[in-house]
């Protein structure tokens, strides 16, 4: 199956290895405003580098594209690759707004094609054994939820590029980094139907915010409490969601939210506990999850059938990150609209 990358910058190196891993994929175009960016893809790798994004997607060999440009410019570049029928795997945020999350969706269903927005983090091992204790409902109720990003950013990092830190193109801590363990509280937690957060630039010079904190209230009456930011020195402590049911407490952890800090369950025997955080401290990362989102997308097309993160999943994240803005700046109570989601 032939990929193509639009955006050769940072995360485009990983999508490159990750298909290279996969035996039956194959890079085959890259497109980038900014040539040189696009030399080690020419040479390593023997893809044929495109400046202008619809010639590239002129291109009947390549099947699916990754997007992987600045978030603000997902949506635009995404409606086109759908035009020319190619399947679509978008980088997170699906996009920066509502409008546009609805845009990519609707311009993939018409078109026939896939859409999958890369949250890797689901494919983690810590999160699928998670997933099956959840599956058989061994929490029980869930009173409420602890979902922590507690990250350090330099202004360095923000100075990278022009688009970093903007509203426009990425959104702050929320929207770029908590995200991820945003997407994985919903997956565990349900719909949610009502925000109330504030938020703050504190230590960078950036348009967006570097703090957010903030209360999730969900149709199933369980609560969530959120706190992100990009503010902790020297470097990242702490990526975390831990999970409070009538019948066990559970904390996956550490600085990336990869172990199980805590796992006190009432009906699982204490052997299996104890195999359960040994499998995962053995093989904390499992196989990238730029890979299992590559393999699952061409799982989906050979099946007909949604990726695992579809573009509705990728939505309702945004929905929540915007949420959350919209709170701070009103100062008051959000309703969500409740975009059905999938529970895990
Ligand atoms: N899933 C993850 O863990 C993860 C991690 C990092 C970044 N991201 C996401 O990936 C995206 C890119 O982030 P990055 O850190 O790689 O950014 P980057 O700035 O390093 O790279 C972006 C690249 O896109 C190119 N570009 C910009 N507009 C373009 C256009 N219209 N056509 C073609 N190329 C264009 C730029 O020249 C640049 O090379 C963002 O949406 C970001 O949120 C995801």
């Amino acid at each position: 199956m032939n990929f193509a990358i639009v955006g050769c910058g940072f995360i485009a190196k990983k999508h490159a290895n990750a298909i290279r891993n996969i035996e039956g994929a194959n890079l085959i175009a890259v497109c980038d405003r900014v040539p040189e960016l696009m030399e080690p893809y020419v040479n390593e790798y023997g893809a044929t580098p495109y400046i202008e994004l619809e010639e590239m997607l002129r291109d009947h060999k390549i099947k699916v594209v990754c997007i992987c440009t600045p978030s603000g410019t997902h949506a635009a570049i995404a409606e086109l690759a759908a035009q020319y029928g190619k399947h679509i795997i978008v980088e997170k945020p699906i996009a920066m707004t509502l409008e546009e999350a609805e845009r990519i969706i609707s311009s993939s269903e018409d078109n026939d094609i896939k859409l999958a927005v890369v949250h890797p983090n689901r494919f983690r091992p810590v999160v699928l054994k998670l997933n099956e204790i959840m599956e058989k409902n061994l929490l029980g109720t869930i009173s409420h939820a602890l979902c922590i990003v507690n990250w350090n950013r330099g202004q360095d990092y923000y100075d990278q590029s022009p688009w970093r830190g903007t509203k426009e193109h990425d959104g702050g801590v929320l929207m770029n980094q908590a995200i991820h363990n945003l997407d994985l509280l919903l997956s565990f937690m349900g719909t949610p139907t009502e925000v109330f957060s504030m938020e703050a630039t504190r230590f960078h010079e950036i348009e967006a915010e570097d703090f957010s904190t903030g209360i999730i209230r969900f149709e199933s009456g369980a609560f969530a409490t959120v706190q992100a930011s990009t503010n902790v020195y020297p470097k990242n402590y702490e990526e975390s969601i831990t999970l409070f049911g009538e019948k066990g407490t559970v904390k996956i952890g550490g600085p990336n939210a990869l172990y199980f800090e805590t796992l006190n369950v009432r009906d699982l025997e204490d052997s299996v506990i104890e195999s359960y955080i040994n499998e995962v401290k053995a093989d904390p990362w499992g196989t990238s999850g730029h890979e299992q989102i590559i393999r699952d997308m061409m799982e989906a097309i050979k099946e007909d059938r949604q990726p695992v993160v579809s573009g509705k999943e990728g939505k309702r994240a945004l929905e929540l990150v915007l949420a959350f803005y919209q709170s701070a700046e009103k100062n008051t109570p959000i309703t969500l609209k409740n975009t059905p989601i999938t529970l895990m």
